[in-house]
Formats: C-alpha cells, structure tokens, sequence
C-alpha cells in the first residue's frame, strides 16, 4: 500500500436502528496523519461513526474500509487484528475502577500479546511518561481527578501504538483550561506516534485546535467537509450556525 492510501475510507454508508435511519449516505476518507474532527449535533450519529469504523456495528448499506479491506466482512480474526491497530479514547476515560492505572494501562497488553511482564511495564511507563502522568502508576483510578483520568485514558488509548486513534468527546466534563491540555496532547500524541486521529465532538473551540480536517454531520450526511480555515468561511447555513451556535437559524433542536 501506497504512503497515501487511506486509512479509512467509508463510501455510501447507510446505518438504521429499527424505523430509525442515523446515517444516510456518509462518505469519507481519511488519509494517514490526519486529525479529522467530526462535529455534529447530539444524537446526529457521530459515537455510531466510530463504532461502525471498530466493526461493533455493520452499514445496512454501504462501504467501510481499514487500510483497503472491507470491515464488515473480516472475519474474527483479522478483525481483532484490525482493533489492535486501534486506539479508542472514551468519553468519560472509562478506567476499570478496581485497578491500578498501571493495571488498566497493561490490561490489553496481557490479553492481546505475549510481551513479558518487563516489557509491559516498559511500555506503561512509556506511555504514561507521554501524557505526562509517570507519577500516578501506582495510584487507582478514584484518587485521580477527572483531567487526570482522562491522561490515563489517552495512555490506555495509545497503548498499542495504534495506527488510528478514535477519540470520543474527549473533552466532555472537563473545564475549559484542563480541556485545551487535552486538546494539546491530542495533538503531540498524534504526531509522537506518527497516529491518525479522529476526534468526534460537539465543541467548536476544541474543533478549531486539535483539528487539521472538519467534517460536520447533520441529517444522516457529511454536509461540510474541509480545513479549519474553509469551515470558519462556509456559507452554508447549517455549519455557520454550528460555529455561531447562534439560536436562530436552519438547525432544529432534535437535528433530525
Ligand atoms: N444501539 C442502538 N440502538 C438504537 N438506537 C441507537 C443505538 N445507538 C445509538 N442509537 C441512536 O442513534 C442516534 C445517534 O446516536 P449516537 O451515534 O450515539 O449520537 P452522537 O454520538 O452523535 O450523540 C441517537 O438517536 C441514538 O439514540
Ligand atoms: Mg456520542
């Protein structure tokens, strides 16, 4: 495969649950390095988006590919393979409450691969050292704060030096300065580790920073896709009123 082949590329992709149609000819391609925010309103489908892109859900119709081969019909194996290669950061850090940072840091690592205790602990000293959090190895998740636990969910996201990181609202929760931390090191981990990202939010500040792609859902479609640059110029209604997040203007509370 060539450098820049994409990553991901999703043609066409139509997802219902029951009656409900979410998504409804999505289209997209992401080519390696890449910070692609997806921005939409709540409910407009983006958490779907990323599970579709894990293989935890299929397209009713449609095309999803990883690194040129079709996510819905890989088997288990080549599956699991595929998630090896991605990273997921959760909304609210999502940290096993009964362990250690250190132990949820080398859950996957035990589970996935045969890499020695030594080398587990080399690698979860590593990672944490990235996102600066090498002092609370030791510590359990509760006596952290929510900032902190959202580091340690960026370490347990990167632990496999994944080619794509999937990031979920990774700012939900967090105050504004303590959220521009997180924004940065997406940022630096991203290019620490060579990682294509896409970071799903509903927060045009932290779309802005981390950024180096927009593409907004509304209506089951990708409606604007684009840099930053293009996406603070859009004339489209829909997108200037995202940004403005005025209240008058085409987009209905609900979204659908
Ligand atoms: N497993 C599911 N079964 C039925 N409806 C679902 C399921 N997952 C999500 N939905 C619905 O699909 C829509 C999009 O959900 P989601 O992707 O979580 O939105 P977002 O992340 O943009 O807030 C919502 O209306 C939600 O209620
Ligand atoms: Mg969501």
């Amino acid at each position: 495969m060539s450098d820049d082949a994409p990553i991901i590329e999703l043609r066409d992709v139509h997802l219902a649950f029951g009656e409900k149609e979410i998504l409804t000819g999505v289209n997209l391609r992401l080519a390696p390095r890449e910070r692609l925010v997806v921005l939409g309103q709540s409910g407009s489908g983006k958490s779907t988006l990323l599970r579709l892109l894990l293989g935890i859900l299929k397209p009713s119709a449609g095309s999803v590919q990883f690194q040129g081969r079709e996510v819905s019909q890989m088997r288990r194996r080549p599956l699991n393979a595929m998630r090896q290669k991605i990273g997921m950061v959760y909304q609210y850090s999502a940290l096993i409450s009964s362990l250690s940072v250190r132990d949820n840091l080398a859950l996957q690592l035990e589970e996935l691969t045969d890499k020695t205790p030594a080398e587990i602990d080399a690698l979860v000293d590593e990672k944490l050292a990235l996102v600066g959090m090498a002092d609370a190895r030791d510590k359990m998740p509760a006596e952290l704060s929510g900032g902190m636990r959202k580091r340690i969910g960026l370490a347990r996201g990167i632990i496999m030096d994944p080619a794509l990181i999937l990031y979920d609202e990774p700012s939900a929760g967090l105050d504004p300065v303590i959220s521009s931390v997180i924004d940065q090191l997406i940022i630096e981990l991203s290019e620490k580790i060579g990682a294509t990202s896409v970071i799903v939010t509903h927060e045009m500040e932290s779309a802005f920073r981390i950024a180096t792609r927009i593409a907004m859902l509304y209506q089951g479609r990708i409606i604007a896709d684009g840099t930053p640059e293009e996406f603070k110029k859009s004339a489209d209604p829909v997108v200037a009123q995202f940004i403005s997040g005025n209240i008058d203007g085409p987009i209905l509370e609900g979204g659908r």
